[in-house]
């Protein structure tokens, strides 16, 4: 089960893990039928569901089509919002902000989790730098959102681990997709000098999602190019 598969990084993980043999369902906001089909054309399986993450009921039903056995949960499906400052952040902004990227991420946990107990599971949320350091341009409920995914996902590392779920996050530095696009991003600050593709976080949130991943618990992976160590 992969959150915000509809394009950009969640598109690229749900393609990565169908290529790599499972089953993928493809869950978001927006007609995620075009992952659905890119997978099917390349010979994987795949399933594609309409769903607002905010949305607590409408998620559970979602988990639900998945069991009954849920191998693993990535969380990919967020926002943004503005980079305004914080004297002019509307509350409704900063609502919507933490509604899916927080709330969206746990709503999405308590749906899957009774899917994925009691056997060898993976939940991988997808975090980000702007988390772990302050942000780069990020606004100040985009940052404490993503920093409040880390937290999650060590409670749930913690909570869940005599039930066979290990969860990690994968912490991106910039990725070139929609999100950023046009926000005044540029590669100037990496030490590598250039953005990452999707696919290159695909790459290791498809790994922590794998049973190759199987002493890794509570983790929060950087793959940010360099640009933030530690
Ligand atoms: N692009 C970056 O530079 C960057 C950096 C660090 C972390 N991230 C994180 O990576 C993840 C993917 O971001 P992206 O860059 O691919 O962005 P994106 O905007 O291209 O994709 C986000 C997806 O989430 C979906 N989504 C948004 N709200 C939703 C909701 N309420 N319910 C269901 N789906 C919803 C969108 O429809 C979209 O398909 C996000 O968690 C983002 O915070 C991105």
């Amino acid at each position: 089960m992969v959150t915000g598969a509809a394009r950009g990084i969640g598109a690229r993980i749900a393609v990565e893990l169908a290529l790599s043999g499972a089953h993928v369902t493809a869950l978001d906001a927006r007609d995620p039928a075009e992952t659905v089909a890119e997978i099917t054309e390349a010979g994987g399986t795949a399933a594609g569901l309409w769903v607002d993450v905010t949305d607590r009921a409408a998620v559970a039903a979602a988990m639900a089509t998945a069991g009954p056995r849920l191998d693993a949960l990535v969380t990919c499906a967020a926002i943004y919002g503005s980079t305004a400052s914080l004297a002019s952040l509307p509350e409704s902004e900063v609502d919507d902000v933490l509604g899916v990227n927080v709330k969206g991420t746990l709503w999405c946990i308590d749906g899957a989790l009774p899917f994925l107990r009691g056997h060898d599971s993976r939940v991988v949320c997808i975090g980000s730098v702007a988390g772990k350091v302050g942000g780069v341009l990020a606004g100040p409920h985009y940052v404490a959102s993503k920093g409040a995914v880390h937290a999650i996902v060590k409670w749930l590392a913690k909570t869940e681990a005599a039930n066979g779920v290990l969860a990690n996050a994968v912490a991106p530095g910039v990725v070139d997709t929609e999100m950023v696009r046009g926000k005044g991003y540029s590669a100037d600050y990496n030490p590598l000098g250039r953005l990452a593709r999707p696919e290159e976080i695909a790459r290791v949130a498809a790994f922590l999602a794998s049973p190759a991943a199987s002493y890794v618990t509570g983790a929060v992976v950087d793959v940010n190019g360099g640009y933030a160590m530690g």
